[in-house]
């Protein structure tokens, strides 16, 4: 039987009746069309499936929609403002951190849940922060410079 489950998402209250069963990742996808999110693996282990959860990054295809009841939820949708790109985002177009980009939002999204807890991280803590989301195309190092491009501009910026 479906549940009420309310949550705050991209700063947005919503209402959505789920069933027991249903992730977080199919929640977003499937109920509120926030495709941004990716889900390949389905079992935790390849990290397309990155959004935070009250600030921290989760494997939303491992989470059950209703144990985020009340929780304040972020996609990769929720980063933009308007037409201006969140600088982690800028930082992966502009310095080639993606290819195919299927990774590309998850990535985001725990380079996110890392600049907002440690804003001037080393190299080593980065590929730390992204050790659980796999790409299968660039390499890391391309990602890994973005973070690091991002960090450095939000520093400038004071952000
Ligand atoms: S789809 Fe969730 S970790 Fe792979
Ligand atoms: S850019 Fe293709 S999987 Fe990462």
């Amino acid at each position: 039987m479906k549940k009420i489950l309310k949550v705050l998402v991209n700063g947005e209250p919503r209402e959505v009746a789920v069933s027991p069963k249903t992730t977080l990742v199919e929640m977003l996808r499937n109920e509120l069309g926030l495709t941004g999110t990716k889900r390949a693996c389905n079992s935790g282990a390849c990290g397309s499936c990155t959004v935070l959860v009250d600030g921290k990054a989760v494997n939303s295809c491992s989470v059950l929609a209703l144990q985020v009841q009340g929780r304040q939820i972020t996609t990769i949708e929720g980063l933009a403002e308007g037409a201006r790109l969140h600088p982690i985002q800028e930082a992966f177009l502009d310095h080639g951190g993606l290819q195919c980009g299927f990774c590309t939002p998850g990535m985001i999204m725990a380079a996110k849940a890392l600049l907002d807890e440690n804003p001037h991280p080393s190299r080593q803590a980065i590929k730390e922060a992204i050790a659980g989301n796999l790409c299968r195309c660039t390499g890391y190092v391309r990602i890994v410079d973005s973070i690091a491009l991002a960090a450095r501009r939000m520093k400038e910026a004071g952000r």
